[in-house]
């Protein structure tokens, strides 16, 4: 059923128009009447008013004016307060079927311009949240397609190697051996990327049960740098580790989950690396009562454009998209360790020249500030 729509400002014209008119025509009437009847008490029956035609003309008068007073009020009640409810009325019915491609202006600083502001402020975080989500979509669409390629490139692989040896084209024991190296490492491939998605999964649900411990920052990161060393030295990657800080601080840390902060930062640094010469820093700086973990690399950098939102679910920067393999979720299973720990992490790079990461730690309370 049709709403009937009434026009209150029109009513209430009228209200305020003829309801003075009526009430002023009644009393001089009243007062016009007992008037008539005291002359005529005075001065005999035949006494004939002269005062109707003025009383008549002042009604007129006086209603002429309400009239034209009450009709500038309604142009301005109408230009003022209508015309932007009306706008935002149509607003309000754009937003209801999702358009929030539009703006309300208003210059206005009274209660209208602040219910315009209000409103312009409610669409601007609508269309955020709208933009947002968008975002994520499009970011989800992104990885599952990029999932899917990485998991059928070594399926692919895998297939044509094992269909190799079955129909005897691996003829050598060394053909064998290599067709069968192959396979390993594509199942590794496919193995790492998968435990990546489930780390990620489980960080993501705060599945990961951390087990905090106290522990000495020198002896951890030295233990953690030696065992880079030998791992970087097969890539030949020169590898410096420089320790800035009391020998004595402590920190609370997850060791086994901190140390994949450390590996999926060096990782990065590895495979972005673009150099002949490939070098990669670890340092700890003393950072007042926290302290600064950078891990620096001569890599190719990453673009101003990227750089904000590397530590992004499922991000992945331009240059590395395409070139590298990669679910773009290793920084944010990082962002997601080092603020569990009530840690930062940020990064600075030059295109070309390489990249730094910084994680900031806070030393434990017990923990002397070096
Ligand atoms: N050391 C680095 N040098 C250059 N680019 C980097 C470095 N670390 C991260 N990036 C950029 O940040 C993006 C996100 O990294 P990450 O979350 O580890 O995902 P993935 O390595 O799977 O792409 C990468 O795609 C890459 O563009
Ligand atoms: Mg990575």
């Amino acid at each position: 059923m049709k709403k009937k729509k009434y026009n209150t400002l029109w009513l209430s014209f009228l209200g305020v128009t003829a309801i003075p008119v009526l009430a002023i025509f009644i009393i001089t009437m009243v007062v016009a009447r007992n008037e008539f009847y005291e002359m005529r008490a005075i001065y005999g029956p035949n006494f004939i008013p002269a005062t109707r035609e003025s009383i008549l003309m002042i009604l007129i008068f006086v209603a002429g004016l309400i009239l034209v007073a009450n009709s500038l009020w309604m142009i301005w009640m109408k230009g003022m307060v209508i015309k932007p409810l009306r706008d935002i009325e149509a607003a309000a019915k754009r937003i209801a079927k999702g358009d929030l491609e539009f703006t309300i202006v208003t210059q206005r600083t009274d209660e209208i311009g602040e219910l315009c502001r209000d409103f312009e402020e409610m669409r601007r975080q609508l269309k955020a949240s709208q933009d947002a989500r968008i975002y994520t979509e499009q970011q989800q669409k992104m990885f599952i397609s990029n999932i899917c390629h990485d998991l059928k490139t070594p399926i692919t692989s895998i297939q044509g190697y094992v269909e190799g040896i079955m129909d005897g084209v691996a003829t050598t024991p060394e053909m064998h051996s290599k067709y069968l190296k192959t396979i390993h490492n594509k199942a590794n491939e496919m193995n790492l990327l998968i435990n990546e998605l489930t780390m990620y999964n489980k960080l993501d649900m705060d599945h990961v049960p951390y087990d905090f411990k106290e522990v000495n920052l020198k002896k951890y990161i030295d233990d953690c740098a030696e065992d880079l060393e030998d791992e970087l030295a097969t890539r030949g990657v020169n590898f410096g580790y420089r320790y800035n800080c009391a020998d004595d601080v402590t920190v609370k840390v997850d060791p086994v989950q901190f140390s994949k902060v450390i590996h999926n930062l060096i990782g990065n640094s590895v495979k972005y690396m673009d150099k002949e010469d490939k070098r990669i820093d670890l340092r700890v700086k003393d950072y007042g009562n926290s302290v600064m973990l950078e891990i620096e690399d001569n890599g190719m950098g990453i673009s101003e454009k990227d750089l904000p939102r590397i530590c992004d679910r499922f991000y992945r920067g331009d240059s590395s998209r395409g070139k590298t393999k990669g679910s773009g979720i290793g920084l944010s299973i990082v962002k997601k360790i080092v603020g569990d720990h009530g840690g930062q992490i940020s990064a600075t790079s030059k295109v070309g020249l390489g990249t730094t990461m910084h994680v900031i730690l806070k030393k434990s309370a017990g923990g002397k500030n070096g």
